[in-house]
């Protein structure tokens, strides 16, 4: 059907937020943000009240002064730029989400410049690891538990860092660990997050929610939607094998089940591996009965120095090809109940046109119980990637300072970076991508990504 005579309506999980020079368009995981003009985020607004693309294209042409054969033309090109965030219905459902003249104001090129080839001007999000205990040692786990916390860090502190972040227009806050739900007030945290209009990003073995339907209940009229658990397998014996503990089992179902009854939406996290590859076509029919809404399967990243991870014994290629085979048959399977993941081709190399490299350093922070705050959760404790302390300075001074320009500049100088990424056309983008993984297989924390099958010449 001709375009011009379909309704375009924002999806109804997209968000915009007005920010300094820019807008934002976002969804409910970090994954999905995207920086706009806010001229553009206005043109978003109006599809949603019910408006033609002819319509559309009046009002936004009489707006910015634009003749009617431009003003055509731009919304034309605004529907395909955005197509991503948009649906099309025959039929008017007028209704206003979100107010055309808050994106009335002056774009700052600079801004938006800075975000590609810089840093974002404001992080997307934060990442607060609240403890590094946990009372699981899963055989995979990427996280270093033997790291000391500060004995300043608090649940009032962990509230003003939440506060400064909202204030300062962070869109996502994550809660990591160890084990987040071992931190005292951590239920607090999250209701803090959704009374200061951030979303939560929380992930949790399940042990404490299982323990009593009320947390779930209390999440729910806290305002969560989601929440993800961890969870590997479908028996009681493998369940104590992954995680070197016993018995827990029971109370992660019933942390899905409770989750469930308080009508939460329940994404569940599975990382493969050669003891757990067996039972994930039986571990996806167990989770779908239980009403879960996703399940993303991973396969092993390496993690921090010391992690469980990078002694554990990992998939090969040809065990991870038959497993995504058999996950792909599942995910068509229950394709109408559930969104299932299957891992990524760990053995595929970045081309060109795929290339996808980690953006974390240049959109968002994480801070650690030492109160060091560092580019991504992999990384306490590397002083090179440190870029300030919370109990020292504040979190926009901390992004500010000049410890993240000279980082930016080591990742980038042709002196320091590997020999394949010094000549690589991406790397003011890039970065050489996953510090974590390049040091695990190189020894250098700014070897090629080794997901990479640059360089990139053109
Ligand atoms: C480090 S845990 C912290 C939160 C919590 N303890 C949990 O397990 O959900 C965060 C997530 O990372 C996943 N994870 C841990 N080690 C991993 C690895 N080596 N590769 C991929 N994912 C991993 C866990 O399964 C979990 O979903
Ligand atoms: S993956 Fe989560 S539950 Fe398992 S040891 Fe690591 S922090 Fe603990
Ligand atoms: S060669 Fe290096 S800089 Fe280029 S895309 Fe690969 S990892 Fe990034």
């Amino acid at each position: 059907m001709d375009d011009t005579k379909l309704f375009p309506q924002l999806k109804e999980t997209v968000c915009l937020k007005p920010m300094a020079g820019y807008a934002l368009a976002h969804g409910h995981h970090p994954s999905q943000i995207q920086m706009l003009d806010p001229s553009h985020a206005f043109f978003l607004s109006l599809c949603d009240k019910g408006l033609l693309p002819p319509q559309i294209a009046f009002i936004y042409g009489q707006t910015f002064g634009l003749k009617d054969v431009d003003a055509h033309s731009q919304i034309d090109q605004l529907l395909s730029k955005y197509r991503h965030f948009l649906n099309f219905d025959t039929t008017p459902v007028p209704r206003e989400r979100f107010s055309p003249q808050e994106f009335l104001y002056r774009a700052d090129p600079s801004a938006l410049d800075l975000a590609t080839f810089g840093k974002w001007p404001v992080p997307a999000g934060i990442s607060i690891t609240l403890t590094f205990s946990c009372n699981f040692r899963c055989s995979y786990c990427y996280q270093d538990n033997r790291q000391r916390s500060d004995r300043r860090w608090s649940l009032s502190k962990c509230l003003e860092l939440l506060d400064e972040a909202a204030d300062w227009g962070v869109v996502f806050a994550g809660f990591t660990g160890g084990e987040p739900t071992i931190f005292n007030g951590w239920l607090e945290l999250l209701e803090r997050t959704l009374t200061r209009g951030m979303i939560p990003v929380f992930t949790s073995n399940g042990t404490v929610i299982g323990t009593d339907p009320d947390i779930a209940l209390r999440l729910k009229d806290a305002g969560m939607e989601e929440v993800t658990i961890s969870l590997d397998v479908c028996s009681p014996e493998l369940h104590d094998q992954v995680t070197r503990t016993s018995g827990h089992f029971p109370k992660v179902v019933d942390a899905i089940r409770f989750l469930r009854a308080a009508g939460i939406r329940v994404l569940i996290k599975s990382v493969l591996t050669p003891m757990t590859q067996h039972a994930v076509q039986e571990t996806i029919d167990f989770l779908v009965d239980l009403g879960v809404g996703g399940i993303g399967i991973s396969y092993m990243e390496s993690g921090a120095i010391n992690s469980a991870a990078n002694c554990a014994p990992n998939v090969t290629p040809e065990e991870l090809s038959r497993v995504r085979d058999r996950i792909e048959q599942k995910r068509e399977q229950y394709s109408h109940l559930c969104n299932i993941e299957p891992p990524e081709d760990a053995n595929k190399l970045w081309t060109e046109t795929d290339w996808y490299p980690c953006g974390g350093m240049i959109s968002g922070m994480s801070i650690f119980p030492s109160g060091d705050v560092s580019v991504c959760d992999k990384m306490h404790g590397v002083k090179a990637f440190t870029l300030g302390n919370v109990f020292d300075a504040g979190l926009k001074e901390i992004w500010n300072s000049d410890a993240f320009a000279r980082l930016c500049e080591r990742a980038t100088d042709p002196e320091v970076v590997d020999s394949d990424c010094a000549i690589c056309s991406k790397l003011h983008l890039c970065r050489t991508s996953c510090f974590v993984d390049s040091f695990n297989v190189t020894g250098s924390y700014f070897g090629k990504d080794p997901s990479c099958g640059g360089p990139f010449l053109n």
